[in-house]
């Protein structure tokens, strides 16, 4: 019997939508205000569930506290009122989509959660926008 346990998180960062291989219209035309040159930012929602088998010593599919402090040590602290184009190296190379970001959020989170658990990252970067992944 597996159960999905969630733990929901916060950061603001900004970023820009650009292709550094474009020119400035092709970049306007596809990204519009999301290529604004002096970046602009988002209140971003996280959401990281694991689903995996009861351990039956805790009751817990995963200690939540370890969870809490796993995602504010790895994410928050990473990510948190930062530029994500110009202080994550990951994003001088690649763009900082929603998208991009929630694969950036699972491969840290996956190498320090345990291999017999499932891993999903859902990010919300505005309330009605949101991406999810799950490897
Ligand atoms: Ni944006």
């Amino acid at each position: 019997m597996e159960v999905t346990v969630s733990r929901k998180a916060h950061f603001n960062a900004a970023h820009r939508l650009y292709n550094k291989k474009w020119s400035e219209t092709k970049n306007n035309q596809v990204f519009g205000k999301c290529n604004n040159s002096n970046y602009h930012g988002h209140n971003y929602e996280l959401i990281v569930s694991v689903k995996g088998k009861i351990d039956s010593n805790t009751g817990y599919v995963i200690d939540m506290g370890y969870l809490k402090l796993l995602i504010k040590n790895e994410i928050e602290e990473r990510l948190d009122h930062k530029n994500l184009n110009l202080d994550i190296p990951y994003f001088s190379e690649v763009i900082p989509s929603a998208e991009n970001i929630c694969i950036y959020i699972y491969d840290i989170l996956r190498n320090k959660i345990d291999k017999n658990l499932s891993l999903s990252i859902k990010l919300y970067e505005t309330p009605r926008n949101f991406v999810e992944y799950s490897g």
